[in-house]
């Protein structure tokens, strides 16, 4: 089932076309990648999708409904964690709860059980300040995936960590996102990351920012993890890295 879709969406900023011509569209359950070189236009589309930015021409739909340029309806984890220094860890992911209304005592509750799945167990009365580069982006994740909205929007949310916990994070990643199937646009400029936990990738290129290419990436969720050892996974890299080169 189509879950959103973005229908030739162009954006200029001082007459200058960002991206042009936006075509994609994600699936229920889905984990799709864009994956572009910096300066592409990527965090600009996010913008768009998010409502955030309206576009100068073209449309996001989300569930068949016209969703252009108005925010709320799909939740967004910038580039930067974001998250409020000054708040314990257990009212930073709560937020989102609150934001709609929920008592800060019930949202620490709903937000409560999941501490363990996010493994963070342990930090509800932290200060983000306390906890490590992973931790804070486990954070950050809870807090994206609390907002209950269908569609989950990250902005290069593992870019930041050093390798060993960046890997410790795919992983951690592809286990929790069988649980919870989460419908997500990832964007990315690592092709590894992009291989590895994506279902399709989107490579996008070029001044004004256009998607290039549609890349399945066929493998079964449970084999995710040892993926990147595989001939298959050599392929696809070298695949990608032609396109990225031209
Ligand atoms: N608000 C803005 N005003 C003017 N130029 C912008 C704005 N936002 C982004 N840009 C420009 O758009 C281009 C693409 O940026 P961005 O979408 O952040 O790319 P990416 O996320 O792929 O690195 C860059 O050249 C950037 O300077
Ligand atoms: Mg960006």
């Amino acid at each position: 089932m189509e879950l959103l879709r973005t229908e030739n969406v162009t954006k200029s900023y001082d007459s200058r076309v960002i991206i042009r011509d936006i075509n994609i569209h994600l699936l229920q359950g889905e984990l799709v990648s864009l994956l572009g070189l910096s300066g592409s236009g990527k965090t600009t589309l996010f913008q768009v999708i998010s409502g955030l930015v309206t576009p100068d021409s073209g449309n996001v739909f989300l569930n068949d409904k016209n969703i252009t340029g108005e925010p709320g309806n799909i939740s967004y984890m910038l580039q930067k964690d974001l998250l409020l220094e000054h708040k314990k860890v257990i009212d930073n992911v709560s937020l989102p709860l609150v934001l709609r209304g929920i008592s800060r005592k019930d949202a620490r509750k709903q937000a409560q059980p999941y501490f363990e799945q996010f493994g963070l167990e342990g930090t509800e009365e932290k200060y983000p300040s306390q906890l490590s580069g992973g931790m804070r982006q486990r954070a950050a994740l809870l807090r994206t995936y609390l907002c209950s909205c269908p569609v989950a929007l990250l902005d290069e949310p593992f870019s930041a960590l050093d390798m060993i916990t960046k890997g410790q994070m795919h992983t951690w990643y592809l286990d929790v996102i069988n649980k919870i199937r989460l419908s997500t646009l990832l964007i990315t400029h690592d092709i590894e990351e992009a291989i590895l936990l994506s279902d399709r990738i989107y490579v996008m290129t070029g001044v004004p920012g256009e998607i290039h290419n549609e890349i399945h990436i066929e493998k079964r969720r449970n084999e995710r993890t040892d993926f990147n050892l595989t001939p298959e996974f050599l392929d696809y890299k070298e695949q990608i890295l032609d396109i990225l080169k031209q």
